[in-house]
């Protein structure tokens, strides 16, 4: 049996890229500029690759359903706009961040704008064999994940600078603000492709469990190495700063005797604002065992990520799901 192919990565970056020109031209107005600004060059393009090896591991064909790719790209790129305005972040992807490069009315403008384009997308782009009813369900999806990752962000808010929250506080926020959009993302190749319940839940996990070990991942950035930091493309102390909850700090606390947690408060925010502090805290996080102990749980999730998939037909696809469970873990 012929299994449909995904597109390769580098010619869904350059769909993405001629896409996108399309959608916000060169010779187009302001908010052109700003959209084209935030979108290109593209990020890692998580989560539309993880969606069309979706498409293709259900047996649907990736091929037609890039356009749909691109939009949930432009979903994602228009919460990492407005999250820059919420973070007070003065870098994304390398570049000044829309915020920092246009003005904070400008990003709440752009990134609504974008959200509603690629909506409008979603709407405009029929799937060969794919009926009104389901590409409406495939619309709300997407509408009721975005909702999803708003309530974790006002979670995260609400947690702002309780360092006492707890990791089952963490697991709930993070699973809301990364790991539904990773989930959503899989559960929209189910839907499209009609997968059977069981497999869709499966695929379901999978997503919502390489989120959170996604955002873990990058809750590790701060105490990497520079060339690590540089590569990442922003602020790596952003979330210090901002008195995020973070897994190493949340760890560290559970872990802490009393003068050790009393440093760990002093220390949090002053490694926000400098690198002396910051390779203190750093020092404490690893006494305490908090960074092998974020390390770990970020491959607890990965693996359970990876064990999800048995539920798929097996083939290259499943093997490139697994594999991308993998590159997670690897820093
Ligand atoms: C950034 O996502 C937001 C997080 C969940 C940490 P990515 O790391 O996928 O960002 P881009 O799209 O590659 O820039
Ligand atoms: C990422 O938020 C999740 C979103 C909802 C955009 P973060 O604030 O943790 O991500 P970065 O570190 O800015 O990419
Ligand atoms: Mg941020
Ligand atoms: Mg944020």
């Amino acid at each position: 049996m012929n299994s449909p192919q995904p597109f390769s990565d580098d010619q869904f970056a350059r769909y993405y890229r001629r896409r996108t020109l399309e959608l916000w031209p060169e010779d187009g107005d302001p908010l052109d500029r700003l959209a084209r600004h935030a979108l290109l060059p593209q990020g890692k393009l998580l989560r539309p690759r993880l969606f069309l090896l979706c498409m293709a591991a259900l047996g649907g064909d990736p091929g037609q359903a890039a356009a749909l790719a691109v939009a949930l790209e432009g979903h994602h790129t228009a919460s990492l706009v407005h999250d820059d305005l919420i973070d007070g972040d003065a870098e994304r992807r390398g570049r000044p961040s829309v915020p920092a490069g246009f003005g904070a009315t400008q990003a709440l403008l752009g990134g609504d704008a974008m959200l509603c384009r690629y909506f409008a997308d979603l709407a405009e782009h029929r799937l060969e064999g794919v009926g009104p009813r389901r590409q409406l369900d495939f619309i709300a999806l997407v509408g009721s994940t975005g909702v999803e990752v708003c309530r974790g962000q006002l979670l995260e808010e609400r947690l702002r600078g309780d360092l006492d929250c707890g990791t089952d506080a963490y697991l709930a926020m993070v699973t809301m603000k990364t790991a539904a959009l990773l989930r959503g993302t899989c559960l929209a190749a189910a839907l499209l492709t009609g997968a059977a319940p069981a497999v869709a839940e499966a695929l379901a996990d999978y997503g919502e469990a390489l989120g959170i070990a996604f955002q873990i991942r990058d809750d590790l950035l701060p105490y990497r190495d520079e060339g690590a930091r540089r590569a990442a493309g922003k602020p790596s102390r952003s979330d210090l700063r901002n008195l995020r909850p973070t897994l190493p700090v949340l760890l560290a606390m559970e872990r802490a005797a009393p003068r050790q947690a009393r440093r760990l408060r002093r220390l949090v925010p002053r490694a926000g604002r400098g690198p002396r502090a910051l390779g203190e805290l750093t020092a404490l996080l690893r006494e305490l065992g908090a960074l092998d102990g974020a390390a770990g749980l970020l491959r607890g999730h990965a693996e359970r990520a990876r064990g999800r998939l048995a539920a798929l037909p097996a083939g290259e696809h499943r093997e490139r799901l697994a594999a991308l469970a993998r590159t997670v873990e690897v820093f």
